[in-house]
């Protein structure tokens, strides 16, 4: 039987995601011991790892999110990005942690820690569940980094194409051959 997913091919486990979550959410409450953290997770791509990854952060935390886009319906950037959603709360003399699904061109972190630093955060680090490294355009800070991959479009655990695949457990490779990809 064909899965619902069709031939989306697996690259990381859910096993290996949450392993990997587990040790940077202590890598983290190591990091921040004795502070307090808002972790702004950036949507849509982030709100799985952000919702996994906060359940391994052992401090006191509060959590607000930024809506950007960057990918239209596309596979490649379109290097134009827009604000869909601000931050609820002002960030000035906070310890901020940005929690990413991917960096890729490497745009969307650049632009996000220019407008977080103009509101005057006292820290802002960056926690990554993916890298492309290969795909860099503008260096990128990634403090806290959970896998690098090739250079794939992934999907899955919250990653899209089209707004679709978010919701598969683990994260897995589009096809090139991909009938909405070729067409
Ligand atoms: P960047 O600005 O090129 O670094 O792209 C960052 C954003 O593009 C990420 O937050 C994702 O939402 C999206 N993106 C980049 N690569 C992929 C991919 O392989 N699959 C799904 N989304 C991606």
């Amino acid at each position: 039987m064909v899965a619902w997913y069709g031939d989306i091919e697996e690259v990381i486990s859910p096993a290996e995601i949450a392993k990997r979550v587990a040790e940077l959410g202590r890598s983290i409450s190591r990091d921040f011991v004795g502070r307090e953290l808002v972790l702004i997770g950036v949507l849509k791509g982030s709100f799985l790892f952000m919702a996994d990854l906060c359940r391994h952060i052992e401090l006191p935390i509060t959590c607000d999110f930024f809506g950007l886009s960057s990918y239209g319906d596309q596979t490649k950037s379109t290097g134009v990005i827009r604000i869909t959603s601000d931050l609820k709360r002002p960030i000035a003399g906070k310890d901020v942690l940005v929690v990413e699904d991917i960096v890729d061109t490497g745009l969307t972190v650049q632009y996000l820690l220019e407008n977080l630093k103009a509101r005057r955060a006292s820290s802002i680090k960056v926690c990554s569940l993916l890298d492309k490294p290969s795909r860099r355009v503008v260096p990128a800070q990634i403090d806290y980094l959970g896998f690098s991959v090739p250079n794939l479009f992934v999907v899955g655990y919250g990653l899209d194409f089209k707004g679709r695949y978010r919701n598969l457990p683990f994260v897995g490779k589009l096809p090139d051959d991909h009938p909405e990809i070729a067409g």
